[in-house]
């Protein structure tokens, strides 16, 4: 009988019907007795543990997922004005799901440090202007390109066109989405001292952001270009560190760049368009509903930003002509055609790295 209850344990051990770390159930009763106690303290565990899970994804589950918008620009700009809309409608429609936090002004980073920022997840939106990528794309250069765009129309058609779609594609390799274009306006050039013909620009420092098409530009008219960030631009103006800048109605207007520059020169010469981004790995990341309701708002809140910048493009540059602070030089048809000439065999130089045909493409489109 014992011989029997022997073999019949070494088979369900081998099996491992029977727990071998429990000890053998041939031991004794008392043993036999012990695991069993043991299984039922294990079981009450496991129950607690998962307990305390379930708990905890319930916690979590209640948190919103959190999106830090930052941008570096006034609120009162057609960006600063998309982001608050953004926000809006967000907090309207996935209350308690998600909450959009946006920091204006370079409050949390700079243009140039933001897209870094960006791939280590500190912070979730952007959009900084189409300039500002070329670490990441020499695709967007296009935008750059003086004297490509006669109008903002132009350069809407061209981006809902297929090549202009594509484009915000063009940095999926380096773990950044482009989600759309959001538009500000026309570039202007403000100077210390009046800027008709290309040759008054001679030798004199300007402020550019950090693209190399815009270096050239300044450089085909025998000037000074300096990368510097947006945040500084104003004292720099203010202290005289530079002598001029390029920049839009809007951005000019609300950084009170007009007060310290008493010459502005119309010549709408490009353009500051921008790029509404995210990091592939926090979009992809968020569940598929909210994503879709969060790229919803987006969508809308730039429809409304592209509006309020056209309205701002003639707003501004109003409230600018109004207060008398600086001169507006509107030129000639002869003199337009004069920065036309020095500044557009810029295309030539760029045309390998943004391709002949995005350029004919962008051209097309005007
Ligand atoms: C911006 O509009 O976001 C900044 C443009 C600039 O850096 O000049």
């Amino acid at each position: 009988m014992k011989k029997e209850y022997i073999r019949k344990s070494m088979w369900l051990r081998k099996r491992n019907i029977i727990d071998c770390r429990y000890g053998s159930d041939i031991d004794s009763k008392r043993n036999l007795k012990g695991g069993i106690k043991m299984k039922n303290k294990l079981f009450l565990i496991s129950i607690l543990v998962a307990v305390f899970f379930a708990a905890s994804v319930v916690v979590s589950a209640a948190k919103p997922i959190v999106i830090k918008f930052s941008h570096v620009v006034a609120e009162n700009t057609p960006k600063g004005q998309m982001a608050n809309k953004f926000k809006a409608l967000v907090d309207e429609r996935l209350a308690g799901k998600v909450e959009v936090q946006v920091f204006p002004n370079s409050q949390l980073f700079g243009d140039n440090k933001v897209l870094e920022a960006m791939l280590l997840g500190d912070v979730h939106l952007a959009a900084p202007a189409l300039s500002k990528f070329e670490k990441y794309t020499t695709k967007l250069m296009l935008f750059d390109l003086p004297f490509l765009f006669a109008s903002m129309d132009a350069v809407e058609k061209y981006q809902k066109g297929p090549a202009g779609k594509s484009l915000l594609d063009s940095m999926k390799k380096k773990g950044l989405i482009g989600l759309r274009f959001l538009h500000n306006g026309l570039k202007q050039l403000s100077a210390n001292s009046p800027l008709r013909v290309p040759a008054d620009a001679d030798g004199k420092k300007f402020r550019i952001m950090t693209s190399d098409v815009l270096a050239a530009q300044f450089h085909a008219l025998n000037a000074i270009p300096l990368k510097k960030p947006f945040s500084e631009v104003f004292t720099l103006l203010q202290t005289k560190a530079i002598d001029g800048q390029e920049n839009t109605w809007s951005n000019i207007y609300s950084k009170k760049f007009f007060e310290v520059q008493p010459y502005i020169t119309e010549t709408d010469h490009g353009i500051v368009d921008y790029l509404v981004c995210t990091s592939t790995e926090f979009w992809m990341g968020m569940p598929a509903d909210i994503r879709a309701e969060v790229e919803k708002a987006l969508n809308e809140a730039v429809d409304f930003g592209n509006g309020v910048s056209a309205k701002k493009a003639v707003e501004d540059r109003k409230k600018i002509v109004d207060s008398k602070r600086t001169k507006i030089l509107t030129l000639t048809d002869a003199e337009r055609q004069q920065w036309i000439k020095v500044m557009k065999p810029v295309w030539k130089k760029f045309e390998k790295k943004i391709g002949k045909e995005n350029i004919d493409a962008a051209f097309a489109s005007n």
